[in-house]
């Protein structure tokens, strides 16, 4: 499938609690790398085999959760393209000027029904991923932590899950993938959107409260990673949420925990590769259980209740 429109979640922008005490996490222990501070006081970080400049920034706040989660698209007429259709569509943009985030071109933003600010942009500085386009070798020694290949994905917590849904698939050209449905078996509580090949690249989980940040996820390359990242988390104390089990919706391998400011965080790998020809998957309130934690087979309560 060529991706032509909106190529992947690019960055996510996080508020901390405690700044210096997060990069030491997001460094040290996830191991991402710090690629930049700017005047703002925000910290910028990317996952080692990330070539754009930056897909984590941190802020210092009084309270934890997300402020932006933003996609990168093919190019600056395809962000003019969506910006006209977002307007048509009703959307309120705003335009957030070149520079105003480092290496960063222009970024449409705006709010989705859910509440959550999302960002559009075409341009990030390529700094490479420690390999040269010319012949490259497959990985980079001497890696810090965890160490994920990128920043994948991202679920959030709202109440017009429909509003958002509907966005995605109508204004960006998403695909829902899989569907997680309530008790009237027509609900849904949650939904699983692909903007590329990805088994889902933004998930929705309905929720009484707007603009909540469930987990943002970063990918690692395999099984034995994710258990290695269950040892370094256990190592570093970091209070784990779920996991390592595996997910029915997507089918990826999963640990969940939580940084030092309370946002949850997802390690994973696997998951199938979606095509345009699949049909979405559903799953009945009565299998949300196995849907969610295949292994368990229930959810648990912090798992549906707790987000930032
Ligand atoms: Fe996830």
């Amino acid at each position: 499938m060529a991706v032509t429109g909106v190529l992947r979640p690019g960055h996510v922008a996080l508020r901390v609690l405690d700044l210096d005490d997060s990069v030491r996490f997001y460094r040290d222990v996830m191991g991402l790398i710090e690629t930049g501070r700017d005047a703002l006081g925000r910290v910028y970080l990317k996952a080692w085999d990330e070539r754009d400049h930056n897909s984590v920034l941190l802020r210092q706040a009084d309270v934890a959760g997300m402020d932006a989660l933003a996609f990168k698209v093919r190019d600056a007429r395809t962000l003019e393209r969506f910006g006209a259709r977002l307007q048509e569509y009703g959307v309120a943009t705003e335009r957030v000027p070149r520079g105003e985030m480092l290496e960063t071109g222009e970024r449409l933003r705006f709010v989705i029904p859910t509440g959550h600010t999302i960002e559009l942009y075409a341009e990030k500085t390529d700094v490479g991923n420690g390999r040269p386009y010319l012949n490259p070798e497959p990985w980079l020694p001497n890696l810090k932590g965890i160490a994920p290949v990128r920043f994948d994905h991202a679920l959030l917590y709202g109440c017009d899950v429909d509003g958002s849904r509907a966005l995605f698939e109508d204004v960006l050209d998403f695909a829902l993938v899989e569907r997680v449905l309530m008790a009237d078996d027509r609900t849904d509580l949650a939904v699983f959107l692909s903007c590329s090949n990805k088994a889902h690249d933004i998930a929705l989980v309905r929720h009484d409260e707007d603009d909540k940040l469930h987990h943002i996820s970063f990918l690692l390359e395999s099984w034995e990673q994710v258990v290695r990242a269950g040892d370094i988390l256990a190592l570093n104390a970091v209070p784990l949420d779920i996991g390592p089990t595996r997910h029915g919706v997507t089918r990826g391998a999963t640990i969940y925990a939580f940084d030092r400011s309370g946002n949850r965080f997802e390690t994973f790998c696997g998951g199938y590769e979606y095509y345009p020809d699949m049909q979405p998957l559903v799953w009945t309130s009565d299998e949300a259980g196995p849907a969610i934690f295949f292994h368990d087979r229930r959810l648990n309560d912090r798992f549906l209740s707790v987000v930032t």
